[in-house]
């Protein structure tokens, strides 16, 4: 009887653990959206949902504006971004090398209703970036993991003090973005800590400082 006890502790831990936390109104919206595009995840090399809906927080929570994703696949990050900027009246603007991929995530967005909050460029993100006008103050970073240091020097200077940058997969591809590390860590203008959301995989968020560090 303890045993069984017990176990059906256990499954109720398990259960909480991996519980959905309430879904507000616009979620319940875009829901059957998201659930048609996960079990494709492994295919367009979407993040996991929980990284998702961290995605949306992180923009909600720091109440940023002006976005830009490198990596947009079918727009499955993008739809969780774009629902944060919902909250913040911002808008996203996602960069995809692929010119199928980024008009699937261009109808994607339009049935999320998140078109006029997201833009679609097709095109590398080594080439588009330094062609971006004005300034943003977050960024996603989701593309080929060793160019993520090359995209941060090309955006770096785009950065408003108190941007935000989430570079996915700095627990499962630490190696290949070491370069990117190296980088980070040689800025004194920001602040960065690794946010695991399972075990072995989340994002390096990263803060530009609001006031400039002296030397
Ligand atoms: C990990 S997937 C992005 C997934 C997407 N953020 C999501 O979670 O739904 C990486 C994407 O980056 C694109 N990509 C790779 N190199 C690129 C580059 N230089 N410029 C723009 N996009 C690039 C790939 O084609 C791929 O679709």
């Amino acid at each position: 009887m303890r045993k069984m006890a017990a176990v059906c502790l256990l499954a109720m831990a398990i259960g909480l653990a991996h519980a959905e936390p309430a879904m507000d109104a616009r979620l319940q919206e875009v829901d059957p959206i998201l659930r048609r595009l996960e079990p494709t995840r492994g295919q367009y090399l979407n993040v996991p949902r929980e990284h998702g809906r961290f995605l949306r927080m992180l923009v909600e929570m720091t109440g940023r504006k002006r976005a830009l994703e490198i990596g947009t696949s079918n727009g499955y990050s993008a739809i969780w971004i774009g629902l944060g900027l919902e909250k913040t009246s911002g808008k996203l603007e996602t960069v995809e090398i692929v010119p199928e991929t980024s008009a699937m995530a261009k109808a994607n967005l339009a049935e999320a209703k998140l078109d006029r909050t997201v833009t679609c460029t097709v095109g590398d993100a080594l080439e588009v970036l330094p062609r971006l006008e004005g300034t943003f103050d977050f960024v996603f970073i989701d593309a080929l993991k060793e160019d993520y240091w090359r995209y941060y020097e090309l955006v770096r200077p785009k950065l408003r003090p108190g941007a935000v940058i989430a570079a996915h997969n700095a627990l499962s591809a630490r190696e290949a973005m070491s370069k990117y590390f190296e980088l980070l860590d040689a800025d004194p203008n920001l602040q960065t800590t690794i946010v695991q959301i399972e075990p072995g995989d989340g994002f390096a968020v990263s803060f530009v400082r609001e006031k400039p560090q002296s030397p």
